[in-house]
């Protein structure tokens, strides 16, 4: 089923303790948001996140997770280490990733098979380039990370799926894609989900400089269902205008 959901993304940002103040001040305000709202945080974050978030609305991330259950991986982190401190959702193939440790789709893939075999929710990550986008490639490019991004799914585990089109030129930038330029790139993934699937009603979300004062006219395109934000989720205050927009 399509839901509303409105997901931050901290990268490497926040200490346990800017965690917790900002918790204490989103969570008050966003008591009767009709958005889900999730929030990922960096791993050093997961614990008091996940135990400050119980009870409330608010669902808790990870940025990253290994494909292997266990062995000589130094600095890497299972699905199941995540799973068993109540992780819900977990972002894989993240174009910082993809471009900064060199991630493949047969990478993304993986991970994304291991998250759902330990009961983890991903958030995958698809999006062009500038020149890809220039040179009319930006469908292709995102239905093709799409489709290998999803090898091998049941039908059924798409219910457990979120996918976040992120153009690459509009992350961290200012600039963000026209509302329709969006709503286009996001039909296309619906439309290659179907294909694989005949399965419409999977949640796609918008990110790329995603801000209070561009987000509901993000929001009021159709095939649209929420955003991945990066930048203005780090203040409790513009996430929650985010999340009042949706
Ligand atoms: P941004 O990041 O909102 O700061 O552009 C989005 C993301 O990278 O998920």
């Amino acid at each position: 089923m399509r839901r509303k959901v409105i997901a931050g993304n901290w990268k490497m940002n926040m200490l346990p303790n800017d965690t917790i103040d900002f918790i204490n001040e989103l969570e008050p305000n966003i008591k009767k948001c009709e958005s889900e709202v999730i929030l990922c945080v960096p791993y050093t974050d997961l614990f008091y996140a996940i135990s400050f978030c119980q009870g409330t609305n608010i669902h808790i991330g990870a940025q990253n997770v290994f494909y292997e259950d266990s062995g000589a991986y130094t600095g890497e982190i299972s699905a199941q280490m995540l799973k068993c401190i109540n992780t819900e959702y977990v972002i894989i193939g993240h174009s910082e990733r993809r471009k900064l440790f060199n991630e493949t789709d047969e990478i993304v893939n993986k991970k994304v098979l291991k998250a759902l075999e330990n009961g983890l929710k991903p958030i995958i990550c698809v999006g062009e380039t500038l020149e890809e986008r220039e040179q009319n490639k930006a469908i292709e490019k995102i239905t093709d990370q799409t489709e290998k991004a999803l090898q091998g799914l049941t039908k059924e585990s798409l219910e457990n799926i979120i996918i976040a089109y992120e153009p690459i030129w509009a992350i961290g930038t200012g600039k963000t894609a026209t509302s329709k330029d969006a709503n286009e790139a996001i039909k296309a993934i619906r439309a290659k989900v179907k294909e694989m699937f005949e399965n419409t009603d999977i949640t796609i979300l918008y990110g790329g400089s995603v801000k209070p004062e561009n987000a509901k006219e993000l929001f009021d395109e159709p095939d649209i269902d929420g955003a991945l934000v990066g930048g203005a989720s780090l203040k409790a205050s513009s996430f929650e205008s985010i999340i009042g927009a949706n």
